[in-house]
């Protein structure tokens, strides 16, 4: 069996969770590959509305395992309450979970260090979510990380303290003052649960998997624009969130990769700084961000909205070989006469279709088309076959401009609220 995967062509938020959900009956094992606790994954569903951080959204199935992967960071304080919600739902995490040992663990010193550097940067900050992500992917790379595995081993104590020293230092050079106590206790708490949850080779464990017929999905966090190769560097984040994040980010080989489900919201938003070229400040902007509730999922903060763009879109669907899209939130689009989308950039008078290089300091305005809205309540229909003919005229729309299929179409945050197109597994 090929591995599918799932993520987001836009700057994250683009509704993930809810489709993971969705689908993961049709799979055995739903593997997150990258990112950490700066994901904020929805699912919904028997009114009750949760939020995952770094557990897979597999994990209110039965029957499936949810495999946290090498390439995710892990911030045991967060987990921790994470699962603690979880088991307060009756939900077997331990029995349904699996963590990579190859997994980076989050300091509260890299928590701090995130802080101190935001702080430095001033005006130009990243807007990042504070959870110590950049500081560890960066202790990744520099060859200095501590790994879940490594709390197994009997120098953990010793390798933890010279990091944390090596932390202190810069916060030092940031003259950032901190009170690490707390944090400790709680850190210390944390790996104390991590500890006893199942640890494994994942690697080894979804490839033999697939290799006995086992299906895999895995899920994406963030979005291909703040892929920290491909998206609006320097204001990304610090993983690859592309479909080859798949690969270093599970130990999947390329050529295991299946459908590639591209998601994408009918509207566009951005949480935190950075270019963002069909961003309103108008009336309508207000509308997205209000009738879409778009505040964000880990930090609360409001959303940034805009039209939908579909220069950007092309440029993803191709990053990551997109086979099949799904669009979210097509409800939020219920009010409008007419619907915007932009097909070209102006560049200084140039018209082009693809996002600049310097696309943070050049002023690139977008060029709209418009569409007929539907004007009808998307949030009661049940079936593809009940959708408005202007909702199928921009969906149809969408699919020429971008060559590919679009498979679902949701229409609420509820599970149930997911109209299907096509078959979605071929
Ligand atoms: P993720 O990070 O990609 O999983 O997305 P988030 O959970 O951060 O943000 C998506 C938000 O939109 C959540 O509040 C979802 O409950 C909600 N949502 C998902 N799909 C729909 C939809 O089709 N319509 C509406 N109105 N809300 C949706
Ligand atoms: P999900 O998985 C939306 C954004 C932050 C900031 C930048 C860097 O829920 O779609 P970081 O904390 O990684 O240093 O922040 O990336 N960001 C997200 N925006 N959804 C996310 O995840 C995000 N994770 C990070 O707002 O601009
Ligand atoms: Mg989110």
């Amino acid at each position: 069996m090929k591995v599918d995967v799932l993520l987001g062509l836009q700057w994250g938020d683009e509704g993930k969770g809810k489709i993971v959900d969705v689908l993961t009956p049709k799979y055995d094992i739903i593997g997150r590959f990258q990112g950490g606790p700066n994901a904020g994954h929805t699912l919904e569903f028997d009114g009750i509305k949760h939020v995952l951080h770094t557990i897979p959204s597999g994990i209110f199935h039965d029957d499936v395992a949810n495999v946290v992967g090498n390439g995710v960071v892990i911030d045991p304080v967060i987990l921790k309450k994470e699962i603690d919600a979880l088991v307060a739902m009756n939900v077997d995490v331990n029995k349904k979970m699996f963590v990579s040992k190859k997994a980076h663990l989050i300091l509260p010193t890299h928590r701090l260090l995130d802080a101190a550097s935001e702080k430095a940067k001033g005006k130009e900050k990243i807007g990042s979510t504070l959870k110590g992500i950049g500081p560890t992917y960066m202790d990744k790379t520099g060859r200095n990380g501590l790994r879940v595995g490594d709390l197994f081993m009997s120098d953990f104590d010793a390798r933890y303290n010279q990091l944390v020293e090596k932390h202190k230092q810069i916060l030092k050079f940031h003259n950032y003052e901190y009170n690490l106590e707390e944090l400790q206790a709680d850190f210390d708490e944390g790996v104390k649960l991590l500890k006893s949850l199942t640890v494994i080779d994942s690697e080894h464990f979804v490839n033999e998997a697939m290799n006995n017929g086992q299906s895999v999905l895995a899920e994406g966090a963030q979005g291909t624009l703040l892929d920290v190769d491909f998206g609006s560097y320097p204001f990304v984040t610090s993983s690859n969130t592309t479909a080859a994040g798949t690969c270093t980010g599970l130990g999947i080989a390329p050529n295991k990769i299946g459908e590639v489900f591209g998601i994408f919201k009918a509207y566009c938003t951005r949480v935190g700084s950075g270019p963002f070229p069909t961003e309103l400040f108008d009336e309508d902007g207000e509308t997205l961000g209000t009738v879409g509730h778009e505040f964000g999922a880990t930090t609360g903060r409001p959303r940034r909205c805009g039209w939908i763009d579909l220069p950007a879109l092309k440029y993803a669907i191709m990053i990551n070989g997109v086979t099949q899209l799904i669009m979210m939130k097509a409800d939020v689009l219920d009010g409008f006469d007419t619907i915007k989308v932009c097909t070209h950039y102006d560049v200084d008078g140039e018209i082009i279709d693809y996002m600049p290089y310097d696309i943070v300091s050049t002023e690139v305005k977008p060029i709209y088309k418009e569409l007929q809205g539907w004007k009808k309540d998307l949030t009661q229909l049940s079936s593809i076959d009940e959708v408005p003919a202007e909702l199928n005229g921009y969906v149809e729309y969408l699919e020429q401009e971008l060559n590919v299929p679009i498979t679902i179409v949701s229409v609420g945050p509820d599970r149930k609220q997911t109209l299907m197109r096509e078959s979605v597994l071929v």
